[in-house]
């Protein structure tokens, strides 16, 4: 069964700790993810943007399949099924397909308007018990084709929209999606911590997981990020070993061009990614 993010969230902003967010794209990469997730006891949220979403046919598919494996895997820790970035009308579409959480990235909007679509989101989301996420400036980076500038949130437009009712609050502090260029500033701790100071309770979150250093990391927990969004570098790993797999020409001996066989390496490093960050945001056991 799906969980909200909610409860998990709450209680990993008091235990200092931070739930992995992990993107899903296929069928094998949410296989992964989950046997890893029960493997460490850790709760996990299944991140899909609308891109993922469109590729495996659409929202429907995807939330049954998961709820199908959850069955499947017999997975007992608490996994919630996040659409990631969402439109507004993306976050109605997974409303209805059966999600269990979804992110409204109203980041790009005035604030005024961010502000009156959030409001409706939390109306629906109580409504079908799902946990909401709102963004306050703009992650840097491209994501799907989103291109963001990465920005500062201002500390009073997060206390404005974490007081909408929402589960979990995404506010910029100088992270990017992707890669981090050469010549990044870090994480803008100032930014979190007066944010934190305003938004008291509220899970924030990370996104751009993906090449922040660790001891960065471990700061932004201390600070109250209670969720922590990897992508790229769950990619990164796949096509490493993939590509390890073909140039050792391993796709041609006896049946290794099966596709069972040959999308094995880089799930295998999928699992080693997924590992690797349950154990960084101290989410191991927590389940
Ligand atoms: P990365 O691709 O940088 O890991 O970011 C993932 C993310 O923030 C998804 O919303």
């Amino acid at each position: 069964m799906l969980v909200s993010a909610k409860e998990m969230l709450q209680k990993a902003k008091a235990g200092h700790y931070a739930v992995g967010q992990f993107n899903i794209n296929n069928l094998e990469w949410t296989k992964a993810i989950l046997a890893v997730a029960e493997e460490l006891k850790s709760p996990v949220i299944l991140g899909v943007s609308e891109g993922a979403g469109k590729y495996m046919t659409g929202f429907r598919t995807v939330a049954d399949m998961v709820k199908a494996m959850i069955g499947e895997m017999k997975i007992t820790v608490p996994v919630a099924l996040h659409l990631d970035h969402g439109t507004y009308e993306g976050c109605l579409k997974c409303v209805e397909a059966g999600f269990s959480s979804i992110m409204f990235d109203g980041s790009h909007y005035p604030i005024e308007e961010n502000v009156e679509k959030t409001k409706e989101l939390v109306q629906i989301c109580s409504e079908h018990g799902m946990s909401l996420e709102a963004e306050v400036g703009s992650i840097g980076g491209e994501e799907d084709g989103v291109i963001g500038a990465g920005e500062c949130a201002d500390p009073n437009e997060c206390k404005m929209i974490a007081d909408l009712g929402i589960d979990m609050l995404a506010a910029g502090i100088g992270n990017i999606h992707g890669k981090y260029p050469a010549n990044w500033q870090g994480l803008s701790f100032e930014t979190l911590d007066a944010i934190q100071q305003l938004t008291g309770d509220m899970p924030l979150v990370l996104h751009g997981g993906t090449g922040i250093p660790e001891d960065m990391i471990k700061k932004a927990i201390s600070l109250g990020v209670a969720k922590i969004n990897v992508n790229t570098e769950c990619q990164l790993s796949f096509a490493a070993a993939t590509r390890k797999y073909i140039e050792a020409g391993k796709d041609l001996e006896g049946k290794g061009f099966d596709p069972r066989k040959l999308l094995l390496p880089g799930t295998e490093a999928i699992k080693e990614t997924v590992r690797e960050k349950m154990q960084l945001f101290g989410s191991v056991g927590k389940a």
